[in-house]
């Protein structure tokens, strides 16, 4: 491959990558796309056991955005789930997982796999989000 193809080819994926982060899809992992619904009504729905990313305790993912804003799921326990908002409570920048928590990049608050606080400056956890669970479908926001 010559250098122009390179740059070429460089250049596209940097588009694509602004093209998924401007439209919310970024946090959607590759293997959500048939398990995750949205429902008319802004809510969305989530064949929770169908997702690998919850299929441990401590488990999460991002299942992307409800009424603007990206949300998370953390499994807990067994059979019990939390639904949580991405957006960091210090400014509204949005946290990324890494290893086995969130984290905000903009001024380093970190967060427990289910939005707790562990390390500021943030001063409260990820706020949670409304979340309904029937029939191992969970319908979110
Ligand atoms: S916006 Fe997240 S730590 Fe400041």
């Amino acid at each position: 491959m010559n250098q122009d193809h390179e740059i070429n080819r460089r250049a596209l994926l940097t588009g694509v990558c602004a093209l998924l982060a401007l439209s919310g899809l970024e946090a959607l992992p590759a293997s959500a796309s048939n398990e995750i619904r949205k429902l008319v009504n802004g809510r969305v729905s989530v064949k929770l056991k169908n997702l690998p990313e919850l299929s441990k305790v401590g488990g999460s993912v991002g299942i992307g955005n409800i009424k603007g804003k990206p949300v998370a799921i953390t499994r807990t326990g067994d059979s019990s789930y939390v639904a949580f908002s991405l957006s960091c409570p210090h400014q509204k920048v949005t946290v990324s997982w890494e290893g086995n928590g969130w984290v905000c990049g903009a001024h380093g608050s970190e967060f427990e796999a289910d939005g707790d606080l562990v390390l500021g400056p943030a001063t409260t956890r990820l706020p949670r989000v409304p979340m309904k669970i029937s029939k191992g479908v969970a319908t979110i926001g």
